[in-house]
This record gives C-alpha cells, structure tokens and sequence, in this order.
C-alpha cells in the first residue's frame, strides 16, 4: 500500500518544486464520526487554505526529541517516538487541534503554563530503517475545559487526534508538509478506546530507576512507591522528594534543605489523574531503547498518550505501563513550548508490586529523616499492617534506603 509519487515539476521556470503526494487518514480517537482520507504534500507555500494542516519540516528536524524507541510487536519495525510543540497551521472540519493550558486550578493544576498560538503538541513516529514518517498523535488539550464531574472516560474533549500515512512519508528538510481532507471515511481503526482501559487506579507498585532532562544533559535517580490501599505516594526526582498523604504532599528539596507542606493536591489528584479521561491508548510498545538509561532489556509496556494534570501542573505525556503486571512504568513528559530538546522523561528499569503498608514504611529517606514531622505517623495516618517477613526484595529496600541516606547526610 504505497501510493506515494513523486513529481518533480518547474513552475515558470522559477521555482523547482518537489510535490510528494501520499495517501492518509485523519481522525480524533474519541470521535467516531470523525475519521477522513487525507492527501498528503509536499509543497514550498505555508498559505493555509480549507481543510489542511501545515507542518513545518525544518520544525521538524529542529525541535522533536526523541526519549523512546519502541518495536511495534505486529510488524517488528522499530519507530522513534519524536516528541515535540510545533507551530500547525489549519483545521479540518473545524477541528483546531492548538493546545491551550487550563486555568490554573483545574484538577489541582498550578500556575504558568502557557502555549503560543497555533501550536500543536505532537508524537512523531519514525521508522529507525528509512526514516519515514508513519503517523502523529496530536494531544487535545480539552479546550473549553468543561467541569471536572462531566468528564467521561474516552469521551471527548481530551484524547488524541491522529495523521496515519500509508506507506511512511520521507522526511525532509524544509518546505511544509501539508495533510488536507480528501473525502469522509470510515476506514479508521476501531476506536472503542474502552476495549483498552487503563487500569483506574493503576495497581499499586514500586519502582526504581531515572529522572532525566534531554535539554541539559541530566540524569538522576527516581523512586516511586505508590501504596493505593494507605493512600501513599512517594515520589523522587534526584534530590527533590514528593511525600503525599490523602489531605496533601511534602515537598522536599535537598538543597535548601526545606520542607514545604501543601493542601493543593493529595494523593487521589496526583495519582487518580492517570486515567481516561485524559489519556487514550496508544498500543502495545516493546520499548527497546530509553534516552539517559544505559542499557534496557527490551520491556513490553501499553502506551497511553494525552494529558496528566496534576500538583506540579499540567504534563502533556506519553505514559508507559507494563503490558504484563499493569504497572506504571514511566512517562515521557511534553512542554507546551516549542524548542528543541524538550521534555523529560521518567522511567523505572525494576519495578515490583508495592508491599502494603511496608514498602512505604520502609523507604529512607523519609518525612521524619528530612524533617517535615517528628513521627512517621503524623504523615501516614493509621497505616494498615504488611507483614514483616524478610525477602530478598526488600534487601534491596534496604540498600536503595542505604544509598539514598548515605547522599542525604553526605
Ligand atoms: C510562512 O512562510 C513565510 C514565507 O516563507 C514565512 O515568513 C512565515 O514565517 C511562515 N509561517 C509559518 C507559520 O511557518
Ligand atoms: C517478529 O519477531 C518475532 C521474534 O523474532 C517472530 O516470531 C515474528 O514472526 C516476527 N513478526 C513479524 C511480523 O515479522
Ligand atoms: C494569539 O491569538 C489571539 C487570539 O486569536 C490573538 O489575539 C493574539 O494576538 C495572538 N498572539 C500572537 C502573538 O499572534
Ligand atoms: C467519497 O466517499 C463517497 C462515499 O464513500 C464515495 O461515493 C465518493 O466516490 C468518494 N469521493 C472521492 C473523491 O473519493
Ligand atoms: C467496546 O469494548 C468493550 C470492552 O471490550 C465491549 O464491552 C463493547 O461491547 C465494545 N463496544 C463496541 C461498540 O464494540
Ligand atoms: C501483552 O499482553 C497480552 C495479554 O496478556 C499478550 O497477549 C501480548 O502478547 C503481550 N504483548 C507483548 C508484546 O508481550
Ligand atoms: C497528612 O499529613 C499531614 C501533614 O503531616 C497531616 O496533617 C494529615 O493529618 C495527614 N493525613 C492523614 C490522613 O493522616
């Protein structure tokens, strides 16, 4: 199925123009109703006109970021997820996919997040082999923001809208990529979103491995100890640390050696977020390469795409969760402004089911260590018992307590 032409052709002898004309389909995974075919062309002239989208390959080659490197398990090719904000010009059948930041305080969310005009916040995928372009997942920002009780799961206005383009289109340099309406269709993929829901809450897990920032370079360490049954979360970043409760969260910094309480989001806000009402699926990844790990023992995971809104505002995301035990295993995390390098990305090589009421107990350092209370229990709560049997899982608590303390009184 590969109906891509390429005609070289001169107009008036002044311009020489490559137009590489591909068939596509474009549709918003919510919307039924919503699936087109599509042309695709390659052309030097950014004019919008009626239904098109106008992409900028130089934006493209500048500005996306590539944190994964997945295996489709159907076919076996291996794409780059290219994360990016580019500037879109266009619609199709009034569909404005610009990306708008919701009021500060919808769904905890914090202040400063803003987005320029006509941008677009987009997941490229691109095969490793012939650098084609095969599809784009566009994040919808939900705009008008209806109240948080009316969201429905896999009901719009959050989700994804998606360019797929048969047989890849060759990336370019410069010019514009432009994908117009060609006919209404009914060709798209099944788009019964709730055949694939994401597990709500996801189950609760623990897991280890790196936080990092393309842009400068950085790689540091991240637990996550989720306990769903005490209503615990903790969360690290290097040196930053997220206690939460069920009436709020700590947040430490090791630097300044501060403790900062917060009401703004709890437990539920930050982790009940990771749900369909904001994300869709996006398929089984087998995820072969993560940017700022080593080496990664290829882990079968579901992606899920769109938006978490949460205590440390809103992150555009693709989420990872291992295809066999459920698991939340990462996100790459999406800024709504265009530039290059941007994003960051989260994402745990060992990861394991959570110890209720233990594994929470038992991680260093803790609220009491870094001194936002005096007892572990002015944090936790009345916690519901584990029982204390020593496993060789948690010998390797005590050597990631061990290793986290020896930093923290360093
Ligand atoms: C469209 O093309 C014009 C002329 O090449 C350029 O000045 C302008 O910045 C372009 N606009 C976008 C949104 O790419
Ligand atoms: C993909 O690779 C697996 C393992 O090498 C193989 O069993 C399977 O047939 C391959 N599938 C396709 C579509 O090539
Ligand atoms: C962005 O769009 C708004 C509304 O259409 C317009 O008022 C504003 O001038 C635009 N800003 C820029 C920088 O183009
Ligand atoms: C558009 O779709 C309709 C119904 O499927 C079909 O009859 C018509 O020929 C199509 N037109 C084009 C230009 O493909
Ligand atoms: C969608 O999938 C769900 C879960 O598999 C199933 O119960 C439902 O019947 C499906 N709906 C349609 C319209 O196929
Ligand atoms: C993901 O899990 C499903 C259901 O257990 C299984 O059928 C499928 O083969 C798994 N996918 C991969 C890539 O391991
Ligand atoms: C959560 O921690 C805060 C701060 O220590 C505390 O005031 C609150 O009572 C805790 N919540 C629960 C349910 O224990």
């Amino acid at each position: 199925m590969l109906f891509c032409i390429v005609i070289a052709s001169t107009f008036f002898n002044i311009f020489l123009l490559n137009f590489v004309n591909c068939d596509g389909i474009f549709y918003l995974q919510r919307v039924p109703s919503s699936c087109v075919q599509t042309t695709v062309t390659m052309t030097e002239d950014n004019t919008t006109t009626t239904n098109c989208f106008i992409f900028s390959w130089q934006q493209i080659a500048d500005l996306t970021t590539i944190y994964t490197t997945y295996q489709d398990p159907t076919t076996n090719q291996t794409f780059y997820a290219r994360i990016a904000a580019l500037t879109v010009l266009g619609t199709i059948d009034n569909h404005d996919l610009d990306y708008h930041c919701p009021p500060s305080g919808y769904n905890g969310v914090a202040p400063g997040c803003s987005t320029p005009n006509n941008t677009h916040l987009v997941v490229l995928h691109i095969n490793a082999l012939d650098n084609k372009l095969y599809s784009i997942n566009v994040i919808l920002s939900g705009t008008p923001f209806p109240s948080l009780s009316s969201l429905v799961n896999n009901q719009p206005p959050f989700g994804t809208a998606r360019h797929v383009f048969d047989g890849g289109i060759s990336s370019q340099s410069t010019g514009y990529l432009k994908i117009c309406k060609r006919n209404s269709s009914t060709q798209c993929p099944n788009t019964n979103t709730s055949a694939h829901a994401l597990p709500y809450p996801l189950p609760s897990n623990t897991g280890y491995g790196i936080f990092g920032i393309k842009m400068y370079n950085f790689v540091t360490n991240s637990v996550w100890i989720m306990d769903d049954v005490n209503q615990i979360l903790i969360c690290t970043a290097g040196t930053t640390y997220y206690y939460f409760n069920s009436t709020g969260f700590f947040i430490y910094d090791y630097s300044s050696n501060t403790c900062t309480w917060s009401p703004a989001c709890n437990y539920q806000c930050e982790v009940y977020n990771y749900n369909s009402r904001f994300l869709d699926y996006a398929g089984e990844w087998v995820i072969t390469k993560k940017w700022g790990v080593g080496d990664v023992k290829p882990v079968a995971a579901q992606a899920w795409i769109g938006n978490a809104i949460d205590a440390a505002g809103i992150f555009p995301v693709i989420l990872y969760t291992d295809n066999a035990t459920g698991h939340y295993i990462g996100l790459d995390k999406l800024d709504p402004i265009p530039m290059s390098n941007m994003g960051a990305s989260y994402w745990y090589t060992a990861h394991d089911d959570t110890i209720v009421g233990e594994s929470v107990l038992k991680y260093h350092p803790n609220v009491v260590d870094v001194g936002c209370v005096s007892q572990l229990s002015d944090w936790t709560g009345p916690i519901s018992d584990g029982e204390m049997i020593m496993t060789s899982k948690d010998i390797r608590l005590i050597l990631w307590a061990t290793f986290f303390l020896y930093f923290f009184v360093a």
